[in-house]
């Protein structure tokens, strides 16, 4: 996969696929723009080599029509002031006036299209809707990690149609980051998997199982796991249908020298809500109609102690329910350990991403990725779409 870097852009117009699916509040206000500042280092070096720039974004699921609270609006103004330069917002990403547009772009100039996701095409892969958009530009920059596991038009169908195609820094730093963490790693390699079901996680631990040296599982997936070796775990969630595949799993894990560690205390409560009761139990004592939320003081213990060694971390999925305070603090003292750590520290996905924002941490991981599901596709040993169009 070649990028930016490698071919030659200067003075050419260039279609740069972002993703800036950022979170809104209410009012449609940006809530976190890391996803604009990500690419910041892509735009920045085709503006220094005199590009025009014309970029395409998705944002949210507007399913194919125009929809006001998807437009990317918003996106445009932050740019703007991140870039510190005017970026131009199309009507729309095709069409006459867009053609115009884009046609009418200088070198040095920044024009955003609107949502691709108003349009059909862009999810289903539309071959015309593809040319569309290819035939506004010379060279396709892909830089939007983040979308890079769907096979849509401006992911996978643009780049069959332009001359040049690159990757864009930040896609690039992702994939970098990814094969020193899991494909080539330091080892003693450790990953944490946390969140609350094994089921969407499968791929992953599986994967991982044969790749990595230690494994520390928490979150509500945990629950399956002990209960598969006979813990009641009380009215905790269990995925009943998975206990074998947990099993199964553990028996692996035995198999490959892959030392696994499983929560050997919690943070009960009768459920869940910000003002209930709670209290500290180990696994074997949790009353029969509480629930697990959290991992407990003990468990963050044994798990720092399995991070002592690390040199390399991988962490996707958090330890309890830490958008309650009360159920946070698994969460936030494994954030800590893997930032104290000396280790190579990579986290992505499943909202620990905000975990470590939320921590103040974020200066203190070596990367924290853009993806969410793409992060998850990449665990899961399988390849991107997105990259693979790049390569092809
Ligand atoms: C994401 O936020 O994970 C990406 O932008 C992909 O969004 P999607 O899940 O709506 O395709």
């Amino acid at each position: 996969m070649k990028n930016i870097k490698d071919i030659d852009i200067r003075g050419k117009k260039l279609l740069v696929r972002v993703d800036f699916n950022v979170p809104l509040d209410e009012q449609g206000n940006i809530t976190d723009d890391i996803r604009i500042r990500s690419v910041l280092p892509t735009l920045n070096h085709a503006l220094d080599e005199n590009a025009a720039i014309i970029i395409c974004s998705h944002l949210g699921r507007p399913k194919g029509q125009v929809k006001a609270e998807f437009s990317l609006a918003p996106t445009a103004k932050r740019l703007s002031r991140l870039i510190g330069k005017e970026v131009g917002l199309a009507p729309d990403c095709l069409g006459p006036e867009v053609e115009a547009l884009a046609a009418a772009l200088m070198p040095g100039e920044i024009l955003l299209l609107e949502n691709l996701r108003f349009h059909p095409g862009e999810q289903a892969n539309d071959q015309t809707f593809a040319r569309a958009l290819a035939a506004l530009a010379e060279i396709y920059i892909n830089d939007a990690f983040a979308v890079a596991h769907r096979a849509h038009a401006s992911v996978v169908g643009v780049p069959r149609f332009t001359k040049g195609k690159a990757a864009g820094l930040l896609l690039q730093r992702e994939i970098d980051y990814f094969y020193r963490s899991v494909s080539n790693p330091i080892r003693p390699l450790v990953a944490i998997i946390g969140g609350a079901k094994v089921s969407s996680k499968l791929g992953a631990l599986t994967n991982l199982m044969d790749r990595v040296d230690k494994m520390i599982i928490g979150g509500a997936m945990a629950n399956t796991f002990l209960k598969s070796q006979g813990v009641d775990v009380g009215r905790s969630k269990v995925e009943e249908d998975l206990l074998d595949t947990a099993r199964r799993l553990v028996i692996k894990a035995q198999e490959k020298g892959v030392k696994l560690y499983l929560p050997v205390d919690c943070i009960v409560a009768p459920e869940l809500d910000a003002q209930v009761e709670t209290k500290r139990v180990t696994y074997q004592e949790i009353p029969a109609t509480w629930m697990a939320l959290d991992i407990g003081p003990a468990s963050t213990l044994l798990f720092n102690e399995a991070l002592e060694d690390a040199r390399t971390i991988i962490w996707n999925g958090p330890m309890g329910v830490f958008e309650i305070d009360a159920f946070a603090r698994g969460t936030m003292a494994m954030v800590q350990a893997v930032a104290r750590s000396h280790a190579l520290t990579i986290v992505g996905g499943g909202d620990t991403d905000v975990a470590v924002h939320r921590a103040g941490e974020f200066a203190s991981i070596s990367y924290v990725s853009t993806g969410g599901g793409a992060f998850l596709m990449l665990m899961e040993g399988k390849k991107l779409p997105g990259v693979e169009a790049l390569a092809a």
